[in-house]
C-alpha cells in the first residue's frame, strides 16, 4: 500500500514539487527558499470527506497501548498526519516521543502564574527533540535508497542522526564545530558509530561545507532545511494538544537557535485547528541567547521581514547559530500566533537552568532559555497569571555536564556576566564537598549544609 500523500511546496514563492523532485541541499530551484510538506487539499476537504476528529483522537490514545512497533513510536502513532512514507513499514524508529508534561510548581509560584509546564523533550531516546525529526526524515532517507546521511550541528542533532542511521543500517558523517560542542553530544555520535570530523570553524561553517557535498557525493542531508525533519518534530504539538484534552495551552515557549523547530511546532497548531482538532492556537514565543540573536534583531530591525546573520556566541551551544536556515517560517509562526521573541543574558539562562534542576527535571542549557524568557514575559506583563504556559525542554541535563558542574563550583560565569545576579545564584549553587571518611565529619558537615 502507497500511504505517501505529500508534495513540497517553497515557502518563499509557492512553487510546488514532488518529494522525489527535491534538490540535494533543498532549497527551491526558483528562488533559494525553504520548502515545507504540504498534504494536496486537506485545507479543502468539506463534509463526509474530511477527517473525523473523534475518530482520530480515539484512534491516537488506542495506539499507545498497542505492541506495533510503529504504534510504539509518538511520532508515528498520528502517522494520518505525517504521510510522508511509501510504507509505515520502512519507519526507523527508537520509540522516540510520547514524552512527559510535567507541572513547574516552583517556577508558577515563583511566576505569579496558575499552570506552568514543562514539556521535555529531553526524555526521547537520544536525549533531545531532534529524535523526532529523524525518525521521519531518515526514514525518507531508507526508503529512498541512500546509503549515507549526513549532517552539520551543535550536537543533538549529529546524535540523533547517527542513532536512528545505525538502526537502519546506514552510514552517517557528521560535521561539527571544534571545541564548540558539548561532550555528551560527541560522545553519542561516537558511539553510534558516525564518522565524524571537526572542522575549525563554527555551526554556520559547517553548514555551508555540508551543502557543498550533499551536491557533489550521493548523501542524503539531514540538517532541518530537509523538510521531512519538521514533520516529525511538529508532533509535540500534537501530544501537548492530546495532553490539554484538545484544548490547547494559552502560550507555548521555544528555544531559537536554526528556528526549525518552533517553525515545526506552529506548523503542526496549524495543522490541527485546518483539521478541525483543535479551535485555536498557542501563542508561540521564541527565545534565543543574548550572543546569538538573529531573530531578536531582525523582530527589532525590520518586524522580522529581513535577517543579518550575526557571529554567534553563548555558552548554550546547542543554540551557537548565527544565521539560521529557517528564519523565515519562525517569524511567520512568531507573527502569526501573536508571540514575541526576545533574548535572555547567559547568567539568566543558568539560573533558570539550575531552577529547573532545583524542580528534579533538569535540562541543557539551551533548554533553559524558555523559563528565562519567561520571566521576562512576566515582567513586561505579557504573560497573565491567569495563562497557561508550556515550556519546551529540548535537551537532557546529562548532554551537558560540564556546564552544569561549573555552574555549581562558581566557575562558569565572569564577575561581568554575574553581577546584580548574585542573590538569585547563590542560593542554587550546590557544590561537592570534600569531607573526612567518618560518620561524625559526615553528619558535621550535613549539619553546615542544613543550615
Ligand atoms: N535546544 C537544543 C538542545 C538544540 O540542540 C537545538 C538545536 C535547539 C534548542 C534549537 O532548535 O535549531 O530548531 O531552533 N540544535 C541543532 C543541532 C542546531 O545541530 O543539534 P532549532
Amino acid at each position: 500500500m502507497n500511504d505517501n500523500l505529500h508534495s513540497l511546496r517553497c515557502f518563499g514563492c509557492g512553487s510546488r514539487i514532488s518529494g522525489v523532485e527535491a534538490r540535494p541541499d533543498f532549497r527551491c530551484a526558483q528562488c533559494g527558499d525553504l520548502f515545507e510538506v504540504e498534504y494536496a487539499g486537506w485545507g479543502q476537504r468539506q463534509g463526509h470527506d474530511r477527517p473525523n476528529p473523534g475518530a482520530l483522537k480515539w484512534l491516537w490514545r488506542e495506539r499507545r497501548c498497542s505492541s506495533e512497533t510503529v504504534d510504539q513510536s509518538g511520532v508515528w502513532r498520528f502517522r494520518e498526519l505525517l504521510p510522508i512514507l511509501d510504507s509505515f513499514g520502512n519507519a526507523v524508529t527508537l520509540y522516540e516521543g510520547n514524552t512527559p508534561l510535567y507541572k513547574l510548581k516552583r517556577a508558577a509560584k515563583a511566576l505569579g502564574i496558575d499552570e506552568l509546564f514543562a514539556k521535555h523533550q529531553g526524555m526521547n531516546p537520544t536525549g533531545s527533540f531532534k529524535d523526532t525529526g529523524m525518525t521521519a526524515a531518515l526514514s525518507v532517507a531508507r526508503e529512498r535508497g541512500f546509503k549515507w546521511v549526513a549532517c552539520a550541528s551543535t550536537g543533538n542533532t549529529s546524535a540523533a542522526m547517527a542513532a536512528y542511521a545505525a538502526r537502519a543500517g546506514l552510514r552517517s558523517l557528521v560535521l561539527i564545530p571544534e571545541g564548540k560542542i558539548a561532550w555528551g553530544k560527541l560522545s553519542q555520535a561516537m558511539d553510534y558509530g558516525a564518522v565524524t570530523f571537526q572542522l575549525k570553524s563554527d555551526f554556520d561553517g559547517c553548514v555551508k561545507v555540508l551543502t557543498q557535498i550533499v551536491q557533489e557525493a550521493p548523501i542524503y542531508l539531514l540538517n532541518s532545511v530537509n523538510p521531512y525533519r519538521l514533520e516529525g518534530q511538529k508532533t509535540p504539538a500534537f501530544e501537548i494538544a492530546e495532553a490539554f484534552d484538545w484544548s490547547v495551552p494559552d502560550h507555548l515557549i521555544v528555544p531559537g537557535g536554526n528556528l526549525a523547530n518552533s517553525s515545526a511546532l506552529g506548523k503542526g497548531f496549524r495543522e490541527l485547528r485546518e483539521l478541525g482538532l483543535v479551535s485555536r492556537i498557542p501563542q508561540i514565543s521564541v527565545i534565543q541567547a543574548e550572543g546569538a540573536n538573529p531573530l531578536v534583531r531582525s523582530f527589532v530591525e525590520s518586524g522580522g521581514e529581513k535577517l543579518q546573520p550575526v557571529e554567534a556566541n553563548t555558552r548554550a551551544t546547542a543554540i551557537r547559530i548565527g544565521n539560521p536556515a529557517s528564519w523565515r517560517k519562525a517569524a511567520k509562526v512568531v507573527r502569526d500566533t501573536g508571540g514575541w521573541c526576545l533574548d535572555v543574558s547567559e547568567a539568566e539562562i543558568a539560573i533558570a537552568k539550575a531552577e529547573i534542576g532545583a524542580e528534579g527535571l533538569g535540562c541543557e542549557p539551551a533548554s533553559a532559555v524558555t523559563l528565562a524568557g519567561l520571566k521576562k514575559l512576566r515582567n513586561q506583563g505579557r504573560v497573565a497569571p491567569s495563562q497557561s504556559v508550556v515550556l519546551l525542554l529540548t535537551g537532557h541535563t546529562l548532554k551537558d555536564a560540564d556546564y552544569t558542574i561549573n555552574f555549581h563550583r562558581g566557575t562558569l560565569l565572569t564577575p561581568h556576566e554575574s553581577e546584580g545576579h548574585e542573590p538569585s545564584i547563590t542560593p542554587l549553587q550546590r557544590d561537592a564537598v570534600v569531607v573526612d571518611p567518618s560518620p561524625e565529619a559526615v553528619l558535621r558537615a550535613l549539619k553546615g549544609a542544613a543550615e
